[in-house]
């Protein structure tokens, strides 16, 4: 029997002033657009604020539906309009936040499996890491190096050809 353990690292910061101006707007941007979230079952809005390596920004909201599982994720809603619109651009960084009609978040969201896989299929398809700035309401903000380390063992497209 092999015993293997993962390691991975993360930063935490205290607050934006920690953020360089890029990665603020980002955040600004995702916090903007989480207030036009489409929420009303869930009364909690995601904004995901996403920057491609050709400078522009493309963000998404959450928007639910009544038969529940039809209703898409804030990450999954701006990277799939990232893909469709600039294909050939690579993601530099994803700003995700999120709040509630409900309570304070005080922690940073943490990005739905689906939404991880999601956002793999970018990382690998352009070859080039996803940072990912994860924020609540308030709080710490969490820095993750590449969505990789968000969903190790992800399901990749050489298991298809095998
Ligand atoms: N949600 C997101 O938009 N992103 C996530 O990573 C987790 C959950 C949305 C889906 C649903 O509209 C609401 O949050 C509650 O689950």
């Amino acid at each position: 029997m092999n015993k293997i353990s993962l390691k991975i690292e993360y930063v935490e910061l205290d607050n934006e002033s920690e953020l360089n101006e890029e990665e603020r707007t980002l955040l600004r941007k995702a916090r903007e657009i989480s207030n036009l979230a489409y929420a009303p079952y869930s009364n909690f809005s995601v904004g995901a604020a996403l920057l491609l390596d050709n400078g522009i920004i493309v963000t998404g909201n959450n928007q639910e539906n009544v038969a529940f599982p039809s209703g898409l994720c804030a990450e999954r809603v701006a990277i799939f309009s990232a893909g469709a619109n600039y294909p050939d651009a690579a993601i530099k960084t994803i700003a995700i936040t999120c709040k509630s009609k409900q309570f304070i978040v005080k922690e940073p969201l943490s990005p739905c499996g689906a939404c991880r896989q999601s956002m793999s299929e970018y990382e690998v398809r352009h070859k080039s890491h996803i940072r990912i700035i994860l924020q609540g309401e308030t709080g710490k903000i969490r820095i993750i190096n590449s969505i990789a380390d968000l969903l190790p063992f992800m399901f990749k497209a050489e298991e298809l050809k095998k």
